[in-house]
């Protein structure tokens, strides 16, 4: 067998070897997704939703309700190291107590040391039922 032969039947062989893991599905070949489906519905007409301020933490999602009224729901683990983060009324933001990184209401990092935005999440209500999903 001569270097060119060689070369040819190594390449076919790793081809061979390689293409099932594209070829299954393609889900292979792609980078796969962090986000999660989200969608559940809260009861609002009670606990800590019930009060303008108020908020709780539910599917690894915090759900608030502001100082006005409206619902805002992201995601509840700091995109710094996973911490659970709080829900500020008088700021209207999100605040990490691990390491003081501090989000918008829609999630967007205003203070480090995070450095990428929380996930935001749709909300309707209807009646006292809110509904939060991706
Ligand atoms: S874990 Fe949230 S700022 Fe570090």
């Amino acid at each position: 067998m001569n270097r060119k032969d060689f070369l040819a039947q190594v390449g076919i062989g790793a081809a061979i070897v390689l293409a099932p893991a594209c070829i299954g599905g393609l889900a292979g070949c792609k980078k796969s997704s962090t986000s999660t489906l989200v969608d559940f519905t809260v009861d609002t007409s009670s606990g800590a939703l019930a009060t303008n301020g108020g908020f709780i933490v539910k599917d690894k999602v915090i759900v608030a309700r502001t100082n006005s009224g409206t619902f805002i729901a992201v995601a509840a683990a700091c995109t710094h190291e996973g911490t659970t983060v709080n829900y500020n009324a008088s700021s209207n933001s999100f605040i990490c107590p691990n390491h003081q990184a501090h989000f918008s209401s829609t999630g967007a990092v205003t203070q480090g040391p995070a450095s990428t935005n929380l996930t935001q999440y749709k909300t309707t209500l209807t009646g006292t039922q809110l509904r939060v999903f991706s």
